[in-house]
């Protein structure tokens, strides 16, 4: 639209005349924010933007290729990729503390970027840290001008080092709808452009007990399914976001052909909310539930069960750790 074209236009030269012909970092989440910022500062400084997606392993089906692949096909963004499933499950390994686990990733995911960035500073000087930062984070944080970062306890970008960086922030004025539609006048892709919240730490923090290989790609698949059928039922917008959690330490007797099995359960939390704040659980549609719960069971073979919550915020939280 008209109005949208002047925004990513305005945003555009206010990062070109920041940045002059500085050199920028950023880290790509696999989330809207921080892809529409790195869109806009490509389009403003293109190659002296470098941009870094640290792959801890932990996102769902599809979303690693996603920035990768379609990302890096829909804006020319200069992306280092680093895959760092191996050592986040190494770090993991044995945990199953909530707030250990976001402890942990949050940690792993700071070293890795730094050995990134200082690779990066090897090729020549960069002052700038590119940062996704909305309006209603500015305003919750008492408006500071960008120097520091703002959220760094609940978001995986949050980098101690950020200090010796400039901060970009080409959404800073924006609320999350315009930078959705600001990643649509950019031609980003439409699943990176409407993905619902996920939480920085991932997956790691929907599998009750221990994180492993086995469990992700378990939880990857039916979490897959549920997204798909909700999708297909038209709910996207209706529906805030729906965690699948699997209950890997609760086991459920199920029979299956002649056979008894012996497998896990898994949580559909479907909610539907304002702002994350307060959520009430999301009224699916029986017929939609029927064919989330038998596909889920039907395509993977280590659940046997599928229940919903249906719990408000409070007492619950969206997610389950
Ligand atoms: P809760 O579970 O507290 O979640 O009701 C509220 C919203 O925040 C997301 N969430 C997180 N996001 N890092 C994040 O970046 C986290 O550690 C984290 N924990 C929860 C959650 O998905 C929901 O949208």
């Amino acid at each position: 639209s008209w109005t949208m074209l002047n925004i990513v236009e305005d945003a555009v030269a206010a990062v070109r005349e920041q940045v002059g012909d500085g050199r920028a970092i950023c880290a790509l989440s696999g989330g809207v924010d921080s892809a529409v910022a790195a869109a806009i500062v490509q389009r403003a400084i293109g190659d002296r933007l470098t941009c870094v997606f640290v792959d801890h392993g932990l996102l769902r089906k599809g979303e690693a290729e996603q920035v990768e692949r379609d990302f890096v096909a829909a804006t020319g963004v200069k992306l280092r990729v680093v895959d760092a499933a191996e050592r986040f499950l190494k770090a993991l390994s044995g945990v199953v503390d909530p707030e250990e686990k976001r402890k942990i990733i949050g940690r792993e995911f700071i070293r890795v970027f730094e050995d990134e960035q200082r690779a990066i500073l090897a090729d020549g000087p960069a002052d700038f840290l590119v940062q996704g930062t909305l309006y209603p984070d500015v305003v919750e944080s008492g408006g500071g001008t960008g120097t520091a970062n703002i959220k760094s306890h609940h978001n995986v970008g949050g980098l101690p080092d950020d200090l010796r960086f400039q901060l970009v922030e080409p959404l800073r004025t924006l609320f999350k709808d315009e930078v959705r539609r600001a990643g649509e006048e950019l031609g980003l892709p439409s699943a990176m452009v409407w993905r619902q919240p996920f939480p920085g730490p991932g997956l790691g923090i929907r599998i009750i007990g221990e994180v492993t290989a086995e469990r992700l790609d378990i939880l990857r698949e039916a979490d897959a399914i549920a997204r798909e059928e909700l999708s297909r039922a038209g709910l996207d917008r209706d529906i805030w976001q729906c965690p699948v959690v699997l209950l890997a330490d609760v086991r459920s007797v199920g029979v299956q052909g002649d056979g008894r099995t012996y497998g896990h359960p898994v949580v559909l939390r479907p909610v539907t909310s304002e702002d994350a704040m307060t959520a009430d659980w999301a009224r699916v549609p029986y017929d939609v539930l029927s064919r989330i719960s038998t596909r889920i069971t039907n395509e993977v073979r280590e659940i046997n069960r599928v229940v919903v919550d249906v719990t408000s915020k409070p007492p619950g939280t969206i997610e389950w750790e």
